[in-house]
């Protein structure tokens, strides 16, 4: 709920609270047979009395809207309140449990409500960019030369075609990646492309490897497509790739799920000779590989790591990327490179799915990527992130000592972080968020419920110490 009564007003604030219910019973937000939040819940959401509630929903009893059950709670009534028959209103609380995706594990859907919300949590899960590092003067320069009536249109579902341009060329400067305007598909961040891909090139029952941890594990796309997955435990050096052959000769998998550059959450990148032997490997058995890549180039040191799609001679790589981890998360632009009749599949899907991507933020975009200043900003990034990855780190070291235990990235946004103490997860998550500092705990990324995730990306750098400095109280309150 987004809504907060305005103590201002002379109006009470339990009829206030009594006419927004009002409303949405009648707008059918609340159909029959719902259940209105807890008294003792929505007081602490409204910051109000639990006694104002009680008065808010007496007055909704006497309207004859809800009927108060004892023991149950607050249930809006079948009846209409003018006493005529029962109107029959779908069950929405039914078809809400229904559907084809499932739902997100419970803590991520609470990461996102408490980072949708106006509470100002320390937030260490969120995977994006603070706004200092976001290319704010280029994105207005970009924006301020749109010819906006050219733009309002449909666009060409594969994409702009001067964005594809743009990201054939970039890929070819930046990534060594070679590829063309037609072979690329553009899409809203690389998320809808890994959505993309398991919706059109996999059916029910297909095996895919993903690493462990991973940004994949935490996606119940996979799930809801039926697809069985098998862990590749993340090392060192990233996943050992000759695991895949008897997972291949068992299970016959279809796909390996790859983030080998600064991966998402350990901060590792797969060794070249891993990196060889994946691409031998997949060569020799016709599996495909997916190699999602939104952090290569925010590599500290500035020393470009060989993505595997730059290395693959056989077309055995999907290539995907986004600008959401280096300009920005909100223009929602990604993209998927690779063979033509994939994108063409890929593309007739899209068109089903959304008609194509936006199309201002594609302009956008499109200038951004050619613009010669995006290597100063990249720069600035790489910077930005390694003082943040400093402090982090630092804030870490002081607060937690050896409890702490991490390896120190070497590009990307996260540290993966194993607490040496015994300690439930939840317990954690709970009091860290009681203590008002927010971060991913390991088991929604994997198996390991002695990790987490820690972002450094978009917390203000003033920030990071105090936060770290709640995170490390919240665990020694916890841990036994
Ligand atoms: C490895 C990886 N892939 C894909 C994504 C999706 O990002 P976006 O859809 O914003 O490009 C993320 C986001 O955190 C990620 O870490």
């Amino acid at each position: 709920m987004d809504w907060k009564p305005d103590k201002s007003l002379q109006i009470p604030v339990y009829r206030q609270i009594a006419d927004y219910f009002e409303t949405r019973i009648g707008n059918g937000e609340y159909p029959s047979g719902s259940s209105l939040p807890s008294e003792r819940g929505l007081a602490a959401l409204l910051d109000v009395n639990r006694s104002t509630i009680v008065s808010a929903y007496e007055q909704l009893n006497a309207l004859g809207l809800v009927k108060r059950i004892k023991g149950f709670g607050t249930v809006v009534t079948s009846s209409a309140p003018d006493g005529s028959e029962a109107k029959r209103i779908p069950n929405w609380e039914q078809y809400a449990k229904g559907g084809f995706l499932q739902l997100n594990d419970p803590i991520t859907r609470r990461i996102h409500k408490i980072v949708g919300s106006d509470k100002p949590y320390i937030n260490f899960a969120l995977g994006e960019l603070s706004a200092d590092l976001f290319p704010t003067a280029l994105m207005q320069e970009a924006h301020s030369r749109l010819e906006l009536s050219q733009y309002l249109g449909y666009e060409h579902i594969q994409g702009n075609p001067i964005l594809r341009e743009s990201i054939a060329n970039h890929l070819d400067t930046h990534r060594s990646i070679s590829s063309s305007p037609s072979s690329i598909l553009v899409t809203s961040g690389a998320q809808q492309a890994i959505h993309l891909i398991i919706q059109c090139l996999l059916k029910a029952g297909d095996g895919v490897a993903i690493e462990d941890p991973s940004y994949s594990y935490s996606l119940p796309i996979f799930h809801s497509a039926g697809l069985k997955t098998f862990l590749l435990p993340v090392e060192n050096e990233g996943i050992d790739p000759e695991q895949i052959i008897p997972l291949y000769k068992k299970h016959r998998i279809k796909m390996v799920f790859v983030n080998p550059i600064f991966h998402n959450p350990t901060g590792t990148t797969l060794s070249y000779e891993r990196r060889k032997r994946l691409l031998e490997i997949s060569a020799n058995y016709g599996i495909a590989i997916v190699e999602d890549d939104p952090y290569s180039l925010t590599s500290f040191d500035q020393q470009p790591v060989a993505t595997l799609k730059s290395m693959d001679q056989n077309g055995s790589v999907l290539y995907l990327s986004s600008l959401s981890k280096i300009v920005s998360s909100g223009l929602r632009i990604g993209w998927i490179a690779g063979p033509q009749s994939v994108i063409q599949r890929l593309t007739d899907a899209k068109q089903q799915m959304d008609f194509g991507h936006s199309n201002i933020p594609q302009w956008i975009a499109a200038r951004l990527l050619a613009s010669p200043e995006l290597d100063d900003h990249l720069m600035r990034l790489r910077v930005g992130l390694s003082h943040k990855l400093a402090l982090t780190a630092n804030a870490l070291r002081s607060e937690l000592g050896s409890e702490a235990r991490f390896l120190t990235p070497q590009g990307g946004i996260h540290i993966w972080c194993e607490l040496a103490g015994t300690f439930d997860e939840q317990r954690l998550f709970n009091a860290a968020i009681d203590n008002g500092v927010v971060f991913t705990p390991g088991s929604t990324l994997g198996t390991s419920k002695s990790h987490v995730r820690l972002t450094f990306s978009k917390v203000e750098d003033d920030l990071i110490a105090p936060g770290i400095r709640k995170f490390a109280e919240a665990y020694r309150m916890t841990c036994r």
